[in-house]
């Protein structure tokens, strides 16, 4: 069976990060996303948020081989847990690549069974990021477009209050 993992801080989850799990699902028999949860690095959201979220996102999606899950602790630990030998990553621009380059070095460096596969963001999302999110939010600027639409109140009522 292929199982892949797709990690991220997904704080919160874009269309970015929709697209990319959209062209990575039907190359595995099963695709966890999996939310880093770090008591030493400051969230927006809690886990659950975006555990949650993501939920939502993988029935509104009809996205049936993909589960949530979240992992504290190293990435390729948590590929081990559940089986998985491939991590999934998107890459915006040159910019994401050096720091790309150094986490796949690393996780080489503590497990060279587990490969990282790589898709280009599409340029409609180049610019896009969870920061751009919720900065454009806190402004009381428009999200639509940026994050699936059944989440969008969601995140706008939690950034509206802080
Ligand atoms: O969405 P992000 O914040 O760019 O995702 C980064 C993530 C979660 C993939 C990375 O920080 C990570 O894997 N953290 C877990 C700790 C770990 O395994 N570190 C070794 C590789 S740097």
């Amino acid at each position: 069976m292929k199982i892949g993992v797709y990690p991220g801080s997904f704080d919160p989850f874009t269309v970015g990060h929709l697209d990319v799990l959209k062209n990575a699902a039907p190359l595995f028999d099963k695709l966890y996303v999996a939310v880093l949860y770090n008591a030493g690095k400051s969230a927006t959201f809690s886990v659950d948020d975006r555990v949650d979220m993501i939920n939502r996102v993988i029935e509104h999606e009809h996205l049936e081989n993909v589960h949530s899950g979240r992992f504290d602790g190293l990435l390729v630990d948590y590929a081990s847990k559940v089986g998985a030998e491939f991590i999934i990553r998107g890459l915006r621009a040159t910019s994401d690549f050096e720091y790309e380059f150094q986490i796949d070095a690393v996780n080489r460096h503590l497990n060279s069974k587990v490969k990282t596969v790589y898709f280009m963001a599409s340029p409609a999302h180049s610019f896009l990021s969870s920061s751009n999110v919720k900065e454009i939010c806190c402004y009381d600027g428009n999200i639509e477009g940026l994050v699936p639409q059944y989440n969008k109140e969601r995140i706008c009522e939690r950034l509206i209050r802080q």
